[in-house]
């Protein structure tokens, strides 16, 4: 059977290492519907990693320039599937602005699987470089989830493959 036809941009929101990349990457094959990462936008845009943005500019100045990249995706006239850095949607001017003009699904997982797969990319994180990874992440997920918890689809990634984890978002639709 067919997918849904898209009439509104969806954006995958959760913590990071829950799968928002790959899994917008397969929701976009299956809807045909482009993908943007917002975090490889913001690294276009400065010509710089998100770490680098991070260490030579400080969170704040990543924030602001994440939120326009954001405001500029939701401008396209086409639907698109937007993959969110895990802490845009805590901001609260992004989270009004993705709220305002997308469909925003909270990909959820166990913490350990989280855990476990954000150990994969050592480095690439830079809030992770901040002191105990494991400690860390369950201290986001502590603060997060009440806002994650905004979004308007839930679907729990940790059982299954990121194609089932799609096929949830689409049933969900
Ligand atoms: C962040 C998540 C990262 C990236 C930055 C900050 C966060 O994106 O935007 O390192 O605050 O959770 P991913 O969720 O894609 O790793």
């Amino acid at each position: 059977e067919n997918p849904p036809a898209l009439l509104r941009h969806l954006t995958l929101v959760g913590l990071m290492g829950v799968g928002k990349t790959t899994i917008g990457r397969r929701l976009a094959r299956r809807l045909g519907a482009a993908f943007r990462d917002a975090d490889e936008e913001v690294e276009r845009a400065a010509g710089r990693t998100v770490s680098e943005i991070f260490a030579d500019f400080g969170e704040p100045a990543f924030r602001e320039g994440e939120r326009k990249v954001i405001d500029r995706l939701l401008a396209q006239p086409d639907p698109l599937i937007i993959g969110l850095g895990g802490g845009a949607f805590i901001q609260d001017e992004t989270r009004a602005l993705v709220k305002d003009k997308a469909i925003s699904i909270w990909l959820k997982a166990d913490l350990d699987v989280l855990i476990e797969r954000v150990g994969r990319k050592p480095g690439a994180r830079p809030l992770l470089s901040q002191g105990d990874p494991a400690e860390i992440m369950a201290r986001l997920e502590r603060e997060r989830a009440p806002l994650y918890a905004e979004a308007d689809i839930v679907v729990d990634t940790s059982v299954g493959s990121h194609e089932q984890s799609a096929d949830q978002v689409i049933d969900a639709l």
